[in-house]
């Protein structure tokens, strides 16, 4: 992505840590240019980068999906200004929902940049299959070979919160009811991973049992 230097106004949307692409541009934001950044996070202690961006000079809005504050892409797009530029960067459905929005603008409005911290393909090995009892719902759903937990789940229809797909922003982070877990996230502490797991990454040894 880079900045449109004929805009009057720059707004950064960014999905977890989708934010790192976010930094790179801020710093190449024309002298006086007047900027917003649409942060898009499960919880503010996920919102990594966050004093840097406040000290950035750009106006900083926190969308807190977890406190019901999840951005309104739509009503986003519908608001811009002829001569903003928005800029996306964030995992796939956030990028889904903003390439939705946007179609209706003119191409150079709008600049998008994937992320995803998925380090595998389709199909890949992902680690042993596992059990998972879902104490909400009151289902066992089988987690295989090459699907993560929150892929299993979005499957077989269980509404579930997710937003990077990588470990990093605590989205789809669910309460460990019983079973031992294999964490592979990058947002838990030690002490949350005792009775929590983010559900796109880690994976149970054996059955587990969830509260989704
Ligand atoms: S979706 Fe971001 S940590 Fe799982």
């Amino acid at each position: 992505m880079r900045i449109d230097r004929t805009a009057s106004h720059h707004v950064f949307v960014a999905g977890g840590i989708g934010v790192t692409a976010i930094l790179g541009l801020l710093e190449g934001l024309p002298p006086g240019a007047s900027s917003e950044i649409r942060y898009c996070v499960r919880h503010r202690e996920h919102a990594a980068y966050l004093d840097v961006l406040q000290a950035s000079g750009a106006e900083v809005i926190l969308h807190e999906s977890a406190a019901g504050g999840r951005l309104d892409v739509p009503a986003l797009t519908a608001g811009l200004a002829d001569d903003a530029t928005v800029y996306c960067c964030g995992p796939e459905a956030l990028m889904a929902e903003m390439a939705e929005a946007a179609s209706r603008l003119h191409p150079d409005r709008v600049r998008c940049e994937s992320f995803t911290g998925r380090v595998s393909a389709p199909g890949d090995r992902l680690g042993d299959s596992f059990e998972a009892r879902l104490m909400l719902s009151e289902q066992v759903i089988h987690v295989a070979e090459d699907e993560s937990l929150l892929q299993a789940m979005l499957r077989e229809n269980v509404p579930v919160d997710y937003s990077c797909e990588g470990g990093a922003c605590g989205s789809c982070v669910l309460e460990v009811v019983d079973g031992e877990i294999e964490h592979r996230d990058l947002c838990l502490s030690d002490e949350e991973r005792g009775q929590s797991m983010a559900a796109c990454v880690s994976r149970g040894k054996g059955a587990i049992s969830v509260q989704a």
